[in-house]
Parts: structure tokens; sequence; C-alpha cells
């Protein structure tokens, strides 16, 4: 446990961060990532107050409490895909794929999502908060302050409200700062299909139906829809998504994991915040995504663990499209809690450079959710990592280890 948790309620002072190298992500410089050596961070409350040169910062706050860092300082990591509200496992499932079983094929068979949907189904609300709890704390000590949490393993009014409900509950002091989507089009569940016959189009529009009542909750902020060849087609998914547009929710979509039927397309319609996966896209997707300034969020953990060749990461560059990279944290496709992880293999797999993977993290995967974080700049929320680390390229290798000193969360920290 590396981060810090506030036992005093006392308010938060102004502390002077001091560190060799300061990475801001602050992309409005001349340098891509805005990085300051030494640099300075004079922390306010739960705010930044000021970022530079470290001499300037201590000759004008010779009176502010110090803390020093011999290492480096990125801001908090922003993992913008996670289906992280879930409970079980489906470790026999993993083993039989590993040994050459077929995930849509499992699925087919009503395994895959359906078996966790089985597992959220059968516990409390409790239960799925306390799992979900303890799943971003051990996010939050790896470094990321905010996430993206999708429902989806619900499928039923009432479950997927419980999985929505478990991340109001478990939001607050000393939790990563937490993003609700309801993925309400992930799989059809055994319900919503009779004999051999699936009724997608039927099940999508009952799921249209659950949109207000969760709007006007807010228990929602984003919307998302899992399009694919064994999933579901663009014409069963667009009203579900105009209704929750129309509602004032965000779209994010599942496109082209297995096949690209036309959900980039779709997307840059809609206006969608971010398509995700893109494993198969066209060109004439990725200029539609570029056009209407969709990001795409890149889940290299999901390609590696199925075994599946790179999306086109060249022709979304070409085209423009920011990229985002995020741990698509999930108990099938991407058994890994670690955006860490996902960082290590988008250089490794995807050829991403060390720029483009710490935008993708920071800057860039707040843009796409929308939230004011990822940056380290004046008025900013003072949401910090320290590393024992001199130099970012240090953060896509070596794998598997955590080299985080410290994390500071809402100007929380070892101060
Ligand atoms: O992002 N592709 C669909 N959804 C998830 C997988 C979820 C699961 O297998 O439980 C994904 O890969
Ligand atoms: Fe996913």
């Amino acid at each position: 446990m590396w981060s810090y948790r506030r036992s005093s309620t006392e308010p938060l002072g102004k502390t002077l961060l001091v560190a060799s190298r300061v990475v801001t992500c602050d992309t409005r410089g001349l340098d891509p990532l805005g990085v300051v050596a030494p640099g300075a961070v004079l922390l306010d409350g739960e705010r930044i107050a000021e970022v530079g040169p470290a001499e300037a910062l201590l000759a004008r706050h010779r009176d502010v409490a110090r803390f020093e860092h011999a290492g480096l300082v990125t801001p908090g990591l922003v993992d913008a895909h996670t289906h992280a509200a879930w409970v079980g496992t489906r470790a026999e499932e993993y083993a039989m794929r590993m040994a050459g079983a077929d995930y849509e094929a499992i699925a087919a068979k009503g395994g895959g999502i359906v078996a966790s949907m089985r597992a959220v189904r059968a516990a409390s609300g409790d239960e799925l908060a306390k799992a979900l709890h303890a799943r971003v704390v051990r996010m939050l000590d790896m470094g990321v302050t905010t996430l993206e949490v999708k429902s989806g393993y619900g499928l039923s009014e009432v479950d997927e409200r419980k999985q929505l409900e478990a991340i109001r509950t478990i939001s607050g002091d000393g939790v990563p700062t937490l993003v609700p989507t309801f993925l309400g089009l992930h799989a059809l569940p055994p319900e919503a299909r009779t004999g051999a016959r699936d009724d997608r189009a039927h099940y999508a529009e009952r799921a249209t139906g659950w949109l207000d009542g969760l709007a006007r909750d807010g228990l929602a902020r984003y919307v998302d829809a899992y399009l694919d060849r064994a999933a579901f087609s663009v014409g069963e998914a667009r009203p579900f998504l105009e209704r929750a547009r129309e509602l004032g929710l965000g779209v994010r979509l599942h496109v082209g994991q297995f096949a690209d039927v036309g959900g980039a397309e779709l997307a840059a319609s809609l206006g969608a915040a971010s398509v995700d996966h893109l494993e198969h896209l066209s060109r004439s997707g990725a200029d539609a995504l570029a056009a209407a300034g969709t990001s795409a969020v890149l889940l290299p953990v999901a390609s590696y663990t199925l075994g599946q060749a790179s999306p086109d990461v060249a022709a979304l560059r070409a085209a423009g499209v920011p990229l985002v990279v995020a741990s698509d944290a999930n108990p099938g496709t991407a058994p890994t809690e670690s955006l860490p992880l996902a960082m290590a293999f988008a250089a490794r797999s995807y050829g991403l450079t060390v720029d483009e993977v710490v935008l993708g993290v920071t800057a860039r995967a707040a843009a796409s959710l929308g939230v004011d974080a990822g940056r380290l700049a004046p008025g900013s929320p003072a949401d910090l990592v320290l590393w024992d680390l001199g130099h970012e390229a240090e953060l896509l290798q070596p794998w598997g280890t955590s080299k985080v000193r410290h994390v500071v969360l809402r100007g929380d920290g070892p101060f």
C-alpha cells in the first residue's frame, strides 16, 4: 500500500512539492509532455495552484511547507475503459481459452459475459460494492486516480442499477474519481433468447426503456454498446444511443473487436466521446472519427489475451484521432486491474511512443471522459503520482512491478 489515506479531518493546507522531473502533460507548451526538470508543484488544498521550475517556485514560496521527491512526478493516471464492477471468477474459462477454446464460441454457449452476469445477479449490492471498492483501491495504489466503470454484467434493469449504484455507493474519500457508464447493450441475457433465436432488437428496446430512470437518478454519465458480429448491430443499437443523447448522456462504444460492422461511422454520427478496441477498422471509419473529434481507446491487454493483431495505429495517427490507452479490466478478455500493464503492452504490442502512452493515460484519457484531470496545471485537481523512477520512459518497462512511491489524491498525500 503506497497511497496515502487521510485519517484526520483537518483542512489540507499548502505544500510545495519539489521533484527532479515533473511531467505535467500540459500540452499547451512546446514540449509534448510539458516536462519541467527540476520542477515544483504548489498544492493548495484539493487543487494545484502553480507549476513550474523548482528554483522559481522555491524563491516565491519560501514560507510554504516543502516536500522533496528525488524522482518523477506525473498526473494521477486516468483509466478510460474498465468493467471493474464484477464479482466471481472465470478462471476455468480462461484455462480453456488458453488451451485453444474460442472466446466467441464460449460466449455462444452461455459462458463469457453471461457467466459474469450470473455472478453479479447472485451478489447483493453490498457484496458488489465491497468487491468494487477493493479493486479500485488496488488500482489507486498503481497510480490511477480517475477511472471509468461500466455496468454491463447485470443485463436486467434491477441488476444494471445494482452495478451503477455500487459505483455511487463507494465514491468518496480515499477512492479514485469514478465515471459511471451504463453498458446497456453488452450481451443478451438468457431470458432474451427463445430457443435458438436471439431477440436482440427486443432486448435493446427494453434497455432503452431503462435509460430515463437511470438518467433521472444521475446513475450514469455515459452509455456504451458492444457493436460486433456476435454482439449488437448498428441498427439494433442506434435507437438506444439516440435516446441516451436526448437525455444528455455521452456515448462510448465497443467497436471492431472482432469485425468492422460500421460502429465507427455510427459513433461519429452521434458525436461519441470514444470508440474502444478497433482491431478492425476501415480507413473511412478512422477519418469519420477524426472529423467527429471522437477518441480511440486502445485496449492492448484484450487483444493480447485474445491473440489478435493490433489495430491500425498508423491509420489512426494519420487521420489525427486522439489515442487513449486503457486497461479494459474485466474477468474475461483483459484479466488485469493494471493500467501500467496496458501501458507496457501499448508500447510493446501496438508500437505507441512513450509520449503517446503517457498522454493516452493522462490528458487524452481525461479529455475523452470529459473530466478535469490528467494534467498538472493551475486550478486542476491535486491528483499526482510520485514514482521511484527518473524518467517517464521507465514507466513502460520493466513490466509487472510497481514503482509508485506515493499517490496524492485530491491533495491528500504523504505531507
Ligand atoms: O471489452 N467485448 C466486450 N466486452 C469486454 C469483455 C467483457 C467480458 O468478457 O467479460 C471487452 O473485451
Ligand atoms: Fe470492454
